[in-house]
């Protein structure tokens, strides 16, 4: 983990502060092992209680506010560390401490038998000057010889094709669309630093250890291939990123077990079943990072009783909230932007 370290930016000091308070509200110590006690008590000062809110603010701010055992489920996407605008302040250890501060918060706040369900990009992929440097010997010699000329000129002509289409009538791959498009032909190299690989499914599930849970059950979800975050696909044996993990993970207690909870018919094609392909959200207008419906809804009506609450601290466009508006579960949200919050409401609200 060190090595990995070295090779990211400073993060703002501003984080750093934040993650000391709330490191103390929190009761994280630091240490591994042992589970975080509470210094925040049920009933206290400032506690937030009601549910069918969508808050603004950091998670973990709102998180240590939030009264003893309330929750019956807590499902979330956090920031991946793959550089979108609303991470792209964050160091990797600012964004380690970040996913680690918010999961001990979930310690106290839910309930004995109840989920943490974390949906993560499992691989985590980023440039550290101090990997061994990655030289591909390039062993295709002919091009691909589609020019972003000929690709505006298409897109003249079908100004609605979409990057598929468009690959599709000039023969290429969407990726080939997508660089020339955006004149992106960054394919690492001489210049370049290597490409650092980590699983990140091992930090959650030690970090949700650590924090008193245990690892319950995983879910794949197939999503669409995703060209356009292949950026180190070039020049290399890597797969492109086409699934992504559900972590799930259960905090001791008694858990009511509900087979009437779906159909067979459910319990056959997804309850059960380790994968789910389900499409990926191809609309970026709302929001960058965007889950389906379909995603959100499996896993509240596995993980949650009716009428039971549902919380997501990264609520983004409010997905989580909407879908368990409609789920007949009570609901309550946390973002740190207020655009984002401002459209998770509108959402949750129109459900
Ligand atoms: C992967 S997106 C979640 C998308 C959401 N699942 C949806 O379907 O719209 C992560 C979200 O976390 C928010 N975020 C980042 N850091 C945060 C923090 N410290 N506290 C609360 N929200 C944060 C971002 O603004 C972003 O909306």
């Amino acid at each position: 983990m060190r090595t990995m370290r070295k090779g990211v930016q400073e993060g703002l000091a501003g984080d750093v502060q934040l993650g000391l308070d709330v490191v103390q509200a929190a009761g994280l110590n630091g240490e591994r092992g042992k589970a975080a006690p509470t210094t925040t008590p049920s009933g206290g000062k400032g506690e937030e209680t009601a549910f069918g809110r969508i808050l603004t603010g950091d998670a973990r701010r709102h998180l240590v506010k939030l009264p003893e055992a309330c929750i019956d489920l807590s499902f979330w996407s956090p920031p991946y560390y793959v550089g979108k605008s609303y991470e792209r302040h964050l160091s990797f250890d600012g964004w380690c401490s970040l996913l680690r501060e918010v999961i001990h918060c979930h310690t106290r706040i839910i309930k004995p038998g109840g989920f943490l369900a974390v949906n993560i990009g499992d691989i985590l992929c980023f440039p550290d000057p101090s990997m061994p440097r990655f030289q591909a010997n390039n062993m295709r010699r002919k091009k691909v010889p589609v020019t972003r000329e000929q690709i505006l000129a298409v897109k003249k002509e079908h100004p609605n094709a979409k990057r598929q289409e468009l690959a599709e009538m000039l023969g290429c791959s969407e990726q080939t669309i997508q660089r020339r498009l955006e004149d992106n032909n960054v394919r690492g190299g001489k210049q370049a630093a290597s490409t650092k690989v980590v699983l990140t499914g091992c930090m959650v599930a030690e970090w949700a250890e650590e924090a008193g849970f245990h690892l319950y059950d995983q879910r794949i979800w197939h999503k669409d291939p995703c060209w356009a975050n292949s950026r180190w696909h070039s020049n290399s044996y890597r797969a492109v990123d086409e699934f992504e993990h559900i972590y799930v993970f259960w905090r001791p207690g008694i858990t009511d077990y509900d087979r009437n909870r779906l159909t067979a018919d459910e319990w056959a094609s997804w309850g059960s079943r380790g994968v789910w392909s389900i499409r990926s959200v191809r609309r970026n207008d709302r929001h960058e990072a965007e889950f389906p419906e379909e995603l959100a809804a499996r896993v509240i009506r596995l993980f949650s009783p009716p009428g039971g609450v549902v919380l997501d601290p990264f609520v983004g466009t409010g997905t989580t909230t909407a879908v368990a508006k409609k789920l007949g579960r009570q609901w309550l949200g946390i973002d740190k932007d207020a655009r984002h919050t401002r459209m998770a409401r509108r959402r949750t609200d129109g459900a």
